[in-house]
């Protein structure tokens, strides 16, 4: 009876006071609603988080996995921030019950992909956050109800393609980082709903190719970044889509650019639109053809398609130099036909 009372002890002491239990080594703050378990040497995630709890953070601890039902319960939360661990798996449905989050921070860890259930119980994310982690491919239906997000974060893994449609539910994306990564290649599919997006971070990949239409959908972006890929020429068409309200800059710089009279045009045309705005054009250096490595684009500006303008120059002298001489010489046959048949009147009378 005595032993029965003294284990019902803290649950009565925490009844009387209204305290809801915290986790072991976390710190509760109950008038902000806040669980505090940064840093704590965790590896696994504790039981008992306070029900009303509208921030969590876990940065910083030991962390290899998101275990099922992890947060189960917690209907108000809202922020939730597990980066600087070693996670590498979300068991299925360890993300259940989040249906009101709106910032999820999973940066910093070791995954590798994201369950198929990923987004099932996220429609309210507003931010997810995943660079710096070890991702390769992301199945499209690991994120096809993130319907509410504005802002994802993939930079610094390691994708090399983006799948068609895996972006396609994300149509009030605002921010998409995926600089850091292995792309070759904007598909043409890939930002179709992209209507909205405002930022796009494509730099340090291995991009060599953008599609023509891959831009096109684009209606409010303000920031391209595609510096410290592999481009060596793109085409015009490739930015005439880009019809923003205000104003889209383009970093561009850190490319193998081949500077030849067609890119000076290409640069030349995109200075001219009004809405188009080169921010690093001054930082655009030629790797080829050999004899302009390490140039700038902007110091040759017209000088290079001067050895066009004069190709054109030699061609043209030639031909008319050609088409002279062999109308000097019809002429010149002509008079000596005529001169043939004047010495001989009799031919003439016939
Ligand atoms: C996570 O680690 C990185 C690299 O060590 C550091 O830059 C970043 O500030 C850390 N973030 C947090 C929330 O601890
Ligand atoms: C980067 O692109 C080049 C061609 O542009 C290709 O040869 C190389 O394999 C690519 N590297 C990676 C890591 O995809």
């Amino acid at each position: 009876m005595l032993f029965a009372a003294v284990n019902l002890l803290p649950l009565l002491f925490i009844s009387i006071l209204g305290h809801t239990p915290c986790p072991d080594r976390c710190l509760c703050f109950q008038s902000s609603d806040l669980v505090d378990c940064q840093s704590r040497e965790l590896t696994r995630i504790p039981q008992h988080i306070p029900e009303g709890t509208w921030l969590v953070d876990f940065s910083r601890n030991r962390l290899t996995e998101v275990q099922s039902s992890a947060f189960i319960g917690l209907w108000s939360l809202r922020i939730l921030l597990l980066s600087n661990n070693s996670i590498q798996a979300l068991e299925p449905q360890s993300l259940s019950s989040l249906q009101f989050l709106e910032i999820l921070d999973l940066s910093f860890n070791r995954l590798q992909r994201l369950p198929g259930d990923f987004s099932q119980s996220l429609g309210s994310l507003l931010e997810l956050r995943l660079h710096h982690n070890l991702l390769q491919h992301l199945a499209p239906q690991s994120m096809d109800q993130l319907e509410n997000l504005r802002k994802l974060d993939l930079s610094y893994n390691i994708i090399q393609t983006m799948e068609a449609g895996l972006l396609n539910h994300l149509g009030h994306l605002r921010y998409l980082n995926l600089e850091g990564n292995e792309l070759n290649t904007v598909e043409d599919h890939l930002l179709t709903r992209q209507q909205r997006l405002e930022v796009l971070h494509l730099g340090h990949n291995n991009i060599s190719l953008i599609e023509s239409e891959a831009l096109a959908p684009l209606r409010s972006l303000n920031l391209l970044g595609l510096r410290g890929n592999r481009l060596e020429h793109v085409h015009f068409r490739v930015f005439l889509g880009l019809r923003t309200t205000s104003s889209t800059y383009l970093q561009l710089s850190l490319n193998p650019w081949t500077c030849d009279c067609e890119l000076h045009r290409v640069f030349g045309k995109i200075q001219h639109v009004r809405y188009l705005k080169v921010e690093d054009y001054k930082e655009i250096v030629c790797q080829g053809p050999a004899q302009l490595t390490g140039a700038s684009l902007a110091s040759m500006d017209s000088q290079l398609c001067m050895a066009e303008t004069s190709a054109v120059l030699v061609i043209t002298i030639t031909v008319v130099l050609a088409v002279i001489c062999a109308l000097v010489k019809a002429k010149h046959n002509s008079n000596s036909k005529q001169s043939a048949s004047d010495s001989d009147p009799q031919a003439l009378e016939k």
